[in-house]
């Protein structure tokens, strides 16, 4: 690793003091994700009300835009992304992002090297990687996920005006231990699930 790299994202693990504003205070979609039907949670809660002791299932759930603004009881969370997988994962166990987040060019190119550089040495489900994804997601162009054919991320830089930032994602940690999450295609979904998520799917 570069020692400008080291420099930036290995800050030694001193205890965060976290501002309130920066702490969640409402169930919003952590991470911008391409296809969010936030819009649409108006329009199914009243229709979820009557089904809401049923566990809840989106094959799936990218940017969770429904089911946490439903807020089940129950529910089964599917993605085939594994970066998003890994990241709510860490979600549930109290994610705490420590290291440094700027929404200024250099510092997202160092940080993006970094991630892929965990993705080369196999590094993609810690809690690093999480946090890199975090940041990456809030800070490129759109909330892109995409990689190039060797694997790498490939996002560039976003040119938001302002980011905030969030740092401690412990209000997740309660509904998230309630909600089962899992890493696979369609096809792979348990068959009885998959059949009540779509009729037909060449997926
Ligand atoms: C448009 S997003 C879902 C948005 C979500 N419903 C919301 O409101 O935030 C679509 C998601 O489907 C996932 N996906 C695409 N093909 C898939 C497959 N065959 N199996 C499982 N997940 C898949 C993608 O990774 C992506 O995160």
């Amino acid at each position: 690793m570069s020692r400008n790299l080291a420099t930036l994202l290995e800050q030694p693990p001193t205890p965060v003091l976290v501002p309130e504003s920066l702490l969640v205070t409402d169930a919003k979609p952590p991470l911008k994700w391409a296809g969010g039907k936030r819009w649409l949670v108006p329009h199914l809660r009243p229709i979820w009300e009557d089904h809401a002791y049923r566990r809840l299932v989106e094959p799936f759930c990218g940017g969770l835009a429904i089911t946490l603004g439903l807020r089940p009881q129950r529910a089964l969370l599917n993605d085939i992304n594994p970066h998003l997988v890994n990241f709510y994962r860490w979600l549930r166990k109290g994610l705490l992002i420590e290291m440094p987040m700027k929404n200024a060019e250099r510092h997202y190119y160092l940080a993006r090297a970094r991630f892929n550089s965990l993705l080369a040495d196999g590094l993609i489900r810690t809690q690093e990687a999480a946090g890199l994804f975090y940041y990456l997601n809030r800070t490129g162009y759109n909330g892109l996920c995409r990689f190039n054919s060797q694997g790498g991320f490939n996002v560039p830089f976003g040119r938001y005006q302002q980011i905030n930032y969030v740092r401690d994602f412990s209000p997740y940690v309660e509904p998230f231990s309630r909600w089962a999450i899992q890493l696979l295609r369609l096809r792979e979904v348990e068959p009885r699930t998959r059949r009540l998520c779509v009729r037909r799917s060449s997926l």
